[in-house]
């Protein structure tokens, strides 16, 4: 009813526009905005960046940061960290916090969340989306959205679709089964537009079937239009349309570029001209413009049912308070041996950080997620706020980074498109290099061997040198012999905590098996130090769950050992649905760290699982009820998130089916249908119920604490 209403008044609308006002809706007039129609009170769209935050303000028509000091904002953690809260109602309050500040900044459409498949380990951009699982993504994206969208903001969930690697990313062809499509790379967007209604979505670079994603008829058309029944604004990405014809007779509705040559987009003169003479109908400029009104009713930007628009507000003190919380919560305690951790903060009175991430601020970077934070806490100013002047806080660098900090070049994002848009990095490496290595190390190791510390933490692992936009590593090796140097402290130090930073895992075979105690910690916000001290010294029961796999190489990883990757003109997705933990799972490939996997200061304790069949109800699309009882049964409160399984035997899973055929029909051991996230305090019991769709005929629900620890198991 709604729907046809706004469209109604779009139709009217449209009538009054000229071609030449219509043409300037449909393509970027400055790098973040187009053209409005002032004389029928119809603005510009104006958009920016996320998803870690409002981006800075740039130039309207160069990519050169304005430079103003009104435009930082509150930074969130990245979409990997959220992933690893597996907190539904956590994504939305970040969204709206996103949402909010997009509004309080004059944003009509905030272009995040990126969702894509972590398909691989070494994709640049990994930090920037959820999970290598499409239920978990699909989930925590959807919240997210409708958590933006109550700001009167649209979302723009990207990038739409298969857009799995930074390689060659604006020419490459993605070569994927329909099977695998559905089943994996598109399901979260689907649960984004419908239960998330995102208003806007963004097409890839990449091409799918040969067809630009920003220009398909068979994404945006077939799929999205008409299978889906979406009404929303499908924008480009950003240099992502190569030819008029093909744009104007797809869905999209915007084309977005780097350059700012706006009369020459492919949507601007290019397309006068065809339809002056004659060869495209003004009624497909129609249809977009019909999307983009529908869009702005909806957004109260123009005249509308329901009120008036929310102002936003940004930087506010419940901002920073949400960044914290979801810090906390994302952080993810891996191994603990000898109960090493939580640290005792009365036993202790001199301690050490070593590692160059300890003191680093890693939110200007990254590429178009980059943000200016309000501020930015370090491991190590958050360890010494919560210890305090009593104790002696002490840093040793022990490696040094490339990086030079903020973008390189004012001009990152235009340059980026060159070279297919995107490259494999391999770090820069030289002997004077080395020599200077060996030297930052031989001062930690003798600082700690000299200094009497009560505790040593390292803090290294990665920054957006390697988590970057245009670019994917070239294996997960941690950069700057960093393994050494940790090998090397733990020699001398062996209760040494490692703490990990990145938004992608790294290999730690070279260390792992004598470390006692160690975190993973994303780039979590601007709040990120703060919330892993209070980790480290137990004022926080640490509660994330790993949202992808951590390999041990990434050759354990399907995209590497059975699929392709990188620098082909077409990559083959031949690893079809298995990727992530259904390949491990299914194949008996040990990862490092599971997919689930995630330690507490606490234990829980799981019994009487149960299952009963739910029909369709108002509230519910019906299912199969699943319920058991958790029990904290150690002495600190603490949160537990409680996975539920498809588990499907299959005995010839364990050798790579050898036809496209047989892999067709193959099922993977396991696949994640619900999850929940629950408080209990020391001692307490609850009663857990989650609602999970049907499963497969002959499969059973497996309940528990990872993809590898499942201990209760109904037929
Ligand atoms: C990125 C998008 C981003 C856009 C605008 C592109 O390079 O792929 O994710 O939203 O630029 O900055």
């Amino acid at each position: 009813m709604e729907r046809d209403l706004i469209r109604e008044r779009a139709w009217e609308l449209v009538e009054k526009l000229t071609l030449e006002e219509k043409l300037g809706m449909i393509h970027g007039a400055q790098l973040f905005s187009t053209k409005g129609v002032e004389r029928l009170g119809i603005p510009p769209l104006v958009m920016s960046d996320g998803p870690m935050g409002v981006r800075q303000e740039f130039e309207p028509d160069c990519w050169r940061a304005v430079g103003n000091t009104d435009d930082m904002v509150t930074y969130l953690p990245c979409n990997s960290a959220l992933a690893s809260t597996w907190n539904r109602a956590l994504s939305f309050a970040v969204g709206s916090v996103l949402g909010e500040e997009a509004r309080g900044r004059g944003k009509d459409v905030i272009l995040a969340p990126g969702i894509n498949i972590k398909r691989s380990p070494l994709c640049g951009r990994n930090f920037e989306y959820f999970s290598e699982d499409p239920y978990l993504t699909g989930e925590l994206a959807a919240s997210y959205i409708q958590g933006v969208q109550i700001h009167d903001v649209a979302a723009c969930v990207k990038h739409f679709a298969a857009n799995n690697q930074e390689t060659e990313r604006l020419t490459m062809d993605v070569d994927v089964s329909e099977r695998a499509l559905r089943e994996l790379y598109l399901p979260a967007f689907y649960q984004c537009v419908t239960k998330g209604n995102s208003l806007s979505i963004m097409g890839a670079y990449n091409r799918l079937y040969k067809e630009h994603c920003c220009q398909s008829k068979y994404l945006l058309g077939e799929i999205l239009r008409k299978e889906w029944g979406y009404d929303g604004v499908v924008i480009s990405d950003w240099g992502g349309v190569h030819n008029t014809m093909l744009a104007a007779e797809s869905q999209l509705d915007i084309e977005m570029s780097v350059t700012n040559n706006f009369q020459e987009y492919f949507m601007a003169e290019p397309l006068k001209e065809k339809i002056d003479q004659g060869v495209l109908s003004e009624a497909f400029v129609d249809e977009k413009v019909v999307h983009i009104l529908m869009l702005m009713q909806r957004l109260h930007m123009i005249e509308s049912e329901g009120g008036k628009r929310k102002s936003g507000a940004y930087n506010t003190p419940e901002h920073r308070q949400t960044a914290l919380q979801a810090a906390r919560e994302s952080v993810v305690l891996l191994k603990n041996e000898d109960a090493c951790l939580p640290l005792c903060h009365e036993q202790i009175k001199r301690i050490l950080l070593v590692g160059e991430n300890a003191k680093r601020i890693h939110s200007n970077g990254g590429g178009s997620a980059e943000i200016q934070a309000l501020y930015e806490i370090s491991p190590l100013m958050g360890i010494h706020m919560l210890l305090g002047g009593n104790v002696t806080v002490d840093f040793v660098q022990g490696y040094e980074s490339m990086e030079k900090g903020a973008q390189e070049e004012c001009n990152w994002q235009e340059r980026s498109l060159e070279h297919g848009g995107g490259f494999v990095y391999t770090g820069k490496e030289d002997t004077k290099e080395a020599q200077r290595r060996e030297e930052l190390r031989n001062k930690a190791v003798e600082q700690v061997l000299e200094g009497n510390y009560d505790a040593v933490i390292f803090v290294g692992g990665l920054n957006h040198e390697y988590d970057s936009e245009g670019r994917d590593r070239s294996d997960m090796k941690l950069p700057y012999e960093q393994d050494i140097l940790i090998h090397e402290l733990l020699k001398v130090k062996q209760d040494l905590v490692v703490v990990m930073i990145g938004g992608s895992p790294v290999e730690m075979g070279e260390w792992i098996g004598e470390a006692r105690a160690v975190v993973w910690s994303w780039y979590a916000g601007m709040e990120g130090g703060y919330a892993l001290a209070e980790v480290l010294f137990g004022k926080v029961n640490p509660s994330g769950r790993l949202p992808e796999t951590f390999y041990k190489t990434h050759m354990d990883c399907s995209a590497h050992c059975v699929g392709q990757f990188g620098g082909t003109d077409t990559v083959n997705y031949r690893e079809g649905i298995f990727v992530g933990y259904r390949y491990n799972e299914t194949f008996g490939v040990e990862p490092q760290f599971c997919f689930g996997h995630g330690l507490s200061y606490t234990e829980f304790f799981y019994e009487g699982a149960e299952c009963k069949r739910e029909s369709k109800s108002l509230e519910n699309d019906g299912g199969i009820l699943v319920s058991c009882q958790i029990t904290n049964s150690g002495n600190r409160a603490g949160a537990e998130v409680i996975q539920i399984y498809q588990i499907t035997e299959c005995e010839e899973g364990k050798i790579w089916p050898a036809t496209e055929e047989e892999l067709e029909s193959l099922v993977p051991v396991k696949e994640l249908i619900g999850f929940k996230k629950v408080y209990l305090e020391s001692g307490e019991t609850k009663k857990v119920e989650i609602l999970v769709k049907d499963i497969r005929e002959g499969s059973k629900i497996g309940v528990g604490k990872s993809v590898e620890d499942i201990c209760l198991v109904i037929s």
